[in-house]
């Protein structure tokens, strides 16, 4: 059975500037100074991981001897032909599979001494994940797809209700709420998609092939989303095979027969994600896109502020 997550309090001492919809996963307890060094910590950091499956007699070598650091805020894409361990990578990044040797850790935490639960637990709370083929449930509308893993988190159910549906505005999906997934788009399907990831607030998004079913135009409208995530200060890791969906990250990781072939830094860190400069350049922001208005904050706060226009 799914342990309950701990319930979360809003604190109404002084108006965060951003509220997050899922209070950010920090443990009760931890003093100003534990806290410093916490979000100093890298949030992912692999060391000499190995992923070996076995297939009968075949030994399948998917990832070999990976280690890798990927520090908070960045915005990075792993690229890599068919079968060169990106979505293994990914399943390990994401704690939805272990490595079979080698340590994994995020925020500073050792993952592979924790139980499914307190897995499933972490997965709730830091991670958002966004796959190629959408993996809405089919036959729900989209907002009960996005209430979902705010139902996980214990929320009641009027605040599930209000936060999904101010997720959903903020991708530019408030005149589709009650669609369901074959009613929409692929670009729609995974707008939606990505408010359902981005609804608990994760730090960290992970996205596997995110543009793979779509066409040039929606293509663009996620990429600008996962722009203004990252621009938001959460961690996004982009794995794509095509190179002008990788031209839009700040460091690119190479996979090849699940090695590390070439890792390279276009743009800093804390620099704004290249589909930014290109957006200011040619179109003027729509409103509520640019500065500190984020997902997040039109997403928590209600406000109503879209990341992407709404289409009709
Ligand atoms: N669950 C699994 N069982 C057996 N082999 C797997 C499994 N998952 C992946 N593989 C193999 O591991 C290699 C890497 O796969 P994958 O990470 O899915 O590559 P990519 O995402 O880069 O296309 C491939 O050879 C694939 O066939
Ligand atoms: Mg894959």
């Amino acid at each position: 059975m799914r342990r309950p997550l701990r319930p979360r309090t809003t604190s109404h001492a002084r108006a965060p500037r951003r509220r997050p919809l899922v209070e950010r996963a920090v443990s009760g307890g931890a003093g100003a100074r534990r806290e410093g060094a916490r979000r100093r910590a890298p949030v992912i950091q692999v060391h000499d991981v190995s992923k070996t499956f076995e297939l009968g007699q075949i030994r399948v070598h998917a990832l070999r001897n990976v280690s890798l650091r990927i520090d908070t805020g960045d915005l990075v894409g792993i690229m890599g032909s068919s079968g060169s361990g990106k979505s293994t990578l990914m399943n390990i990044l994401g704690c939805l599979d272990i490595p079979t040797s080698g340590r994994y850790e995020i925020d500073g935490v050792d993952v592979s001494h924790m139980d499914e639960d307190d897995l499933a637990d972490l997965r709730n709370r830091k991670i958002g994940f966004i796959f190629q083929s959408f993996n809405l449930v089919p036959r729900t509308s989209a907002i009960d797809n996005v209430e979902l893993p705010l139902a996980y988190a214990g929320l009641n159910r009027a605040e599930r209700r209000r936060r999904a549906e101010a997720a959903l505005r903020a991708m530019g999906m408030g005149n589709r709420l009650h669609h369901q997934p074959s009613e929409l788009s692929g670009g729609q399907q995974q707008r939606v998609a990505v408010a359902r990831a981005i609804v608990t607030n994760p730090s960290l998004i992970l996205a596997d092939e995110p543009t793979g079913n779509l066409d040039s135009h929606s293509t663009e409208d996620v990429l600008r989303i996962f722009g203004h995530l990252n621009e938001e200060g959460r961690t996004v890791v982009l794995i794509t095979h095509e190179p002008d969906v990788a031209g839009q990250t700040k460091r690119v990781i190479r996979l090849s027969d699940g090695e590390i072939v070439e890792d390279r830094r276009s743009l800093g860190v804390h620099d704004p994600p290249p589909v930014l400069h290109a957006q200011k350049s040619a179109h003027r922001h729509p409103a509520g896109t640019g500065g500190s208005a984020g997902v997040g904050a039109g997403a928590g706060a209600g406000a109503g502020a879209g990341v992407v226009e709404a289409k009709s």
